[in-house]
């Protein structure tokens, strides 16, 4: 089966067509979280957050760890608030972003931002950064080992951010954060946790741009993420 078909067959399972079969994992894509090539030294003592997001930046600006490195632009590092108290994980770098250098700038981008907006959370406030820091060639999927060079670099972002919540956009973020192979159906809108960090999953932007009918629900998700984000601080939680 071509990779365009299991894509569409994905894409149908995500729409909620349980029924779809997908073909059996390749021996190379498993569903499990794949163990971290080694880890990374540990941050330089003393700084900020910022500083040390800044270095770990650095340290990945000519990255060749995977074969990524040979389509890209440049590495799309994260964006935000180096102290915020939410997270978003994404999948990887589209075009724009391959450009640009910033996580979330194309339609699906804007589509975060104005959510985001609505909510009350401007994105300066929030972090924002992806499962993988290069552009997958044509936006496919990231394949294991790729995710798995660019994993020491994500969990070291959590690390410094030291976010209350984590929200996963889509799949692949939350199947390679978390492990999970479920439908985005059944993942969304129900809390888990990744190293002791509640997490809640929700659809990927550039899924409800292709089904407009699914953003009442990343829309729940997003409130629940705020009335949790509220509660933590002692504040009457919003409608
Ligand atoms: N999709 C993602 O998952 N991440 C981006 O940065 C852009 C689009």
């Amino acid at each position: 089966m071509n990779l365009a078909t299991v894509e569409l067959l994905r894409y149908l399972r995500e729409l909620g067509w349980s029924d779809v079969e997908l073909p059996p994992p390749s021996p190379f894509v498993s569903a499990s979280p794949v163990a971290s090539p080694a880890p990374l030294p540990p941050p330089a003592a003393g700084g900020s957050a910022g500083e040390m997001l800044a270095a770990l930046a650095a340290q990945l600006a000519d990255c060749r760890r995977c074969r990524l490195c040979e389509g890209r632009t440049q590495v799309v590092f994260g964006v935000g608030n180096p102290q915020a108290r939410l997270m978003f994980i994404g999948e990887g770098p589209g075009q724009e972003e391959d450009r640009l250098g910033e996580p979330f700038v194309g339609r699906a981008g804007r589509l975060l931002d104005a959510m985001l907006q609505a909510l009350g959370l401007p994105r300066r406030e929030v972090y924002i950064a992806n499962v993988v820091k290069c552009r997958p060639p044509g936006n496919r999927d990231p394949q294991d080992d790729e995710v798995a060079a660019c994993r020491p670099f994500l969990e070291r972002q959590v690390e410094l951010v030291n976010p209350q919540v984590i929200v996963t956009l889509g799949r692949v973020a939350a199947r390679h954060l978390l492990g999970r192979s479920e439908a985005m159906r059944e993942l969304r809108g129900r809390w888990t946790s990744w190293r002791g960090r509640r997490v809640l999953p929700t659809y990927h932007p550039a899924f409800l741009l292709r089904t407009p009918s699914a953003k009442a629900e990343a829309w729940r998700d997003l409130k629940e993420v705020r009335r949790s984000l509220s509660l933590a601080r002692g504040e009457a939680g919003p409608a």
